[in-house]
């Protein structure tokens, strides 16, 4: 969202108006029937509310064998509004659970994004070292002033109070939000980051007991320059790969508007954290960007998950603040990314930071109907695909290929009369890109139909790897070891399910294809 409240302020009565007329026809959102989640559009394996509206995941936290996902959440509209926390639970990062709101839109002010703790040593005296309490850090959101409140729960997050002396950090200023806090072991002490969203820069405090807190540095305006505003840092040490035990800082901030695919979206910096201040490794003005595609927003990484697992994982708002609003879905609208676990690989004398999808979502895979090749041409893998008639609307697909094409090649998704989605390799560059432009409704958004793409590290005769997820509006694709993403919402008919091969594949050897069925998360089956 660019620039404080001001952009919703007409969005802000229709919503109203409709929430009013939304409450009384349909049942409340916490009581999903079995029958939902069937909608046209509706991801069956990605996190979307039963109804309504939501954006930024918050308060990502792990406990007891939950993974907790909070989020943004209009409880009364399909629309922007009334910014409270929504929850749910799993425990395994693909079956969510729906639980009640947790932390609703008080008179005065509204729940902005923010983070959750678990306070182990019980340091805020807000709860006992016996049952150590989630601490939820985040915006309170005053026309004109947003501060930083906390709120306790005592009962693994189902409710919570607010801290009576809140706000724990307060400014007075109207663009200062999102904070994301993390217990820092070298220093015995919470660091909380937090952005100045309009000054284009973020702020570091740190504190004993998540109560008083000190400003100990600020970071920007650094990396991309056509920003409008900066939101949602998130900063965590990051295993490098190769190098077992040896981490670096990733500080990952999002922009509004004027990102690499147009509209918000992400990027990082890696470097060095010494308790007080970053220190980026690549000059100030070098770009990272977190994903090439439009739609991965405001990401998130858990909190708290046990050492013996160690990894950092995130998700992302798998939604863009130039059309949020408007997609074609009902009754809700957004959904969350698919979680990816976090790592470095070395590109050049640079770190970037590599996603890959979580092994978890290995469950969903479905034996019946999975095809499989090896070590064909181009054409014949192509042949072979046709002859399978594969298809799908709930796809994973890996491709490991080899050769030294002189033209574009690639996949085409969701394939219908008159439709498809391309994602694909063009040499020159050499670039992934990622065509929605033929991908089904983009009636809703001038601009919504177009192509992405991505750098790819090197030349590609040493190989490359695609991966895929396609749910009933998405695909998000991962190559060059992950450090090349592309995610973009599409909205195709249901019927096209169509998978193939594009391109001549001159002097291409698909060294390896995998194509399975996934089931949905929602109803244990598969859809057709
Ligand atoms: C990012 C954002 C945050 C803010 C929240 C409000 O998408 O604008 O900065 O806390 O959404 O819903």
């Amino acid at each position: 969202m660019v620039v404080g409240m001001k952009i919703h302020a007409t969005p802000f009565v229709g919503t109203l108006l409709l929430g009013l007329v939304i409450s009384c026809s349909v049942e409340k959102p916490d009581r999903p029937m079995a029958s939902r989640y069937d909608e046209r559009y509706r991801p069956q394996f990605h996190f979307s509310p039963a109804e309504n509206w939501m954006n930024d995941p918050n308060g990502l936290v792990y406990l007891a064998g939950e993974y907790h996902l909070f989020y943004q959440y209009n409880p009364e509209g399909t629309r922007w509004g009334h910014m409270s926390w929504g929850h749910a639970v799993s425990p395994d990062l693909l079956h969510w659970e729906h639980l009640p709101v947790a932390l609703s839109e008080q008179p005065g002010y509204m729940i902005f994004s923010g983070s959750a703790v678990i306070d182990w040593n019980n340091s805020s005296g807000l709860g006992t070292v016996e049952t150590p309490p989630l601490v939820a850090i985040f915006t309170a959101a005053a026309e004109g002033n947003q501060s930083q409140s906390i709120a306790v729960s005592q009962d693994r997050g189902r409710t919570f109070k607010e801290y009576p002396g809140n706000p724990v950090v307060d400014l007075g200023e109207a663009d200062f939000r999102d904070p994301k806090v993390f217990w820092y072991e070298p220093g015995q002490e919470w660091i909380m980051v937090v952005s100045m969203a309009a000054a284009l820069k973020v702020q570091f405090y740190a504190s004993k007991d998540l109560r008083q807190w000190q400003l100990l540095s600020e970071f920007g305006p650094a990396g991309a320059q056509q920003k409008p505003n900066w939101e949602c840092p998130d900063l965590f040490p990051v295993l490098v790969d190769g190098q077992p035990g040896v981490t670096r800082w990733v500080l990952k901030v999002d922009l509004g508007a004027n990102a690499i695919a147009g509209g918000s979206g992400g990027e990082y910096f890696v470097g060095g954290f010494d308790g007080k201040e970053f220190r980026p490794d690549s000059p100030i003005d070098v770009v990272h960007w977190v994903d090439y595609g439009p739609d991965f927003y405001a990401s998130q990484s858990w909190s708290d998950i046990p050492a013996e697992d160690g990894r950092r994982i995130w998700v992302g708002w798998m939604n863009n603040w130039a059309y949020a609003q408007d997609i074609p879905t009902h009754p809700w609208r957004s959904a969350q990314s698919i979680p990816r676990s976090l790592s470095l690989k070395k590109r050049g004398e640079n770190w970037r930071l590599a996603q890959e999808p979580v092994v978890e979502l290995q469950q969903l895979r479905i034996a019946e109907g999975a095809f499989y090749l090896e070590g064909k041409s181009w054409k014949e893998a192509a042949a072979e695909i046709e002859r399978a008639r594969v298809a799908g609307d709930l796809l994973e697909i890996r491709m490991s290929v080899s050769g030294s094409p002189r033209k574009p090649f690639g996949l085409s998704v969701r394939e219908g009369e008159q439709e498809e989605t391309r994602v694909g390799v063009q040499p020159e560059g050499p670039l992934l890109f990622l065509d929605r432009s033929e991908s089904g409704d983009a009636s809703f958004y001038n601009g919504f139909g177009r192509r992405f793409e991505a750098p790819l590290s090197g030349s590609l005769d040493g190989g490359l790897d695609l991966h895929l997820f396609v749910d009933s509006s998405s695909v998000e694709v991962f190559a060059d070891d992950g450090t090349a993403v592309i995610t973009a919402q599409i909205f195709p008919r249901r019927e096209s399910t169509g998978v193939s091969l594009f391109g001549e594949g001159d002097d291409l050897v698909v060294d390896r294809l995998e194509i399975w069925k996934l089931g949905s998360v929602w109803r244990e089956t598969a859809r057709d």
